[in-house]
């Protein structure tokens, strides 16, 4: 697969992987390679995006993707601004639209949202002016998440086509799996999957993706393990019949790694469930990049930011 990448970005959003071209993509990658050395330097700031302001905006837990959002627009010199929604007028009632449009009318740049709700940052990117950044919505994508897992595998094995991924876990409830197969199997990897049959969506193949039923065979003979959480916030009941039997039948442990290529990658993207889908002798061993991917993901970001507000060129200039 050869392409050029693209010079921007068409849209004035990031709502999800789906609407992206091939060459979007690697402009986005090749962007956040040039972003990382930012972080390397004794001052770790440019000046990109001042005068700028950004919104987060997050109706669900975060750690990862909320403190890199903010590291990102720190380190672009933008004005940034969290907003919890459990101190926000939303306890009083305000819907999410009267929200958006109030925040709105403070005239940010862009409005960086994450909701339990699928389709809300689609909904919100037709009708508000700013640029909006899906930063997780509900089970449907996490494109950023998706970005920063595909930085952190070619940073460590130069390209992304022909690369065999493993991703294994609660398929059913997953953001991070969609964005991921969707972006994969668009840049030219091959993806598998595996999960108890119980956590797979139907139709899940359709996306792009192989579906296997035993962790086994899901692994053999990889160059990347990605795990899963369990999402149990998301689901009405346990869909299984206990963590210690997911992680006898579904964890990746050290014996179930040895199945995969020698040097194979191990990743999750965070929270980790250990103990139930990863072994901490995985987690914390040698062939694991999971906190390489924490580091990548605020040059991801920091990418997307500055292609959002049009930049093309040099970025890291002082
Ligand atoms: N990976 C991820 O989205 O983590 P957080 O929920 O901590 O943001």
């Amino acid at each position: 697969m050869s392409f050029q990448p693209a010079q921007r970005l068409r849209s004035k959003d990031l709502v999800g992987i789906d609407p992206l071209t091939p060459e979007e993509i690697q402009l986005i990658l090749d962007t956040a390679d040039q972003m990382r050395s930012i972080a390397e330097r004794p001052i770790k700031k440019v000046p990109a995006l001042r005068g700028m302001t950004v919104v987060n905006l997050f109706f669900e837990a975060s750690t990862r993707t909320r403190f890199s959002f903010e590291v990102a627009e720190k380190r672009l010199s933008a004005d940034s601004l969290s907003f919890a929604s459990s101190t926000s007028a939303v306890t009083k009632g305000e819907t999410l639209i009267d929200t958006a449009l109030n925040l709105e009318a403070m005239q940010p740049d862009f409005i960086v949202i994450r909701h339990q709700s699928p389709g809300v940052p689609h909904q919100l990117a037709k009708i508000l002016r700013s640029a909006v950044i899906n930063a997780g919505d509900g089970a449907h994508e996490h494109p950023t998440q998706a970005l920063l897992d595909a930085l952190t595998i070619r940073c460590r094995r130069g390209t992304l086509e022909g690369q065999v991924v493993a991703i294994i876990g609660d398929l059913q409830h997953s953001r991070v799996l969609r964005s991921n197969v969707l972006l994969l199997a668009r840049m030219g990897a091959t993806v598998r999957v595996a999960g108890p049959p119980s956590l797979i969506p139907i139709g899940l193949e359709k996306l792009g993706c192989e579906v296997h039923h035993r962790i086994e065979d899901c692994i053999a003979g990889v160059d990347v393990v990605m795990m899963l959480r369990i999402q149990l916030e998301r689901q009405g009941r346990m869909n299984f019949p206990s963590p210690r039997e997911f992680y006898d039948f579904y964890a990746l442990t050290p014996e179930r790694l040895k199945l995969a290529k020698k040097d194979a990658l191990v990743m999750h993207p965070g929270p980790m469930n250990r103990g139930v889908e990863i072994d901490s002798r995985v987690a914390d061993g040698p062939q694991s990049v999971i906190l390489e991917q924490v580091t990548n993901g605020v040059a991801v970001r920091m990418a997307v930011l500055y292609l959002l507000a049009g930049g093309s060129g040099e970025p890291t200039a002082h």
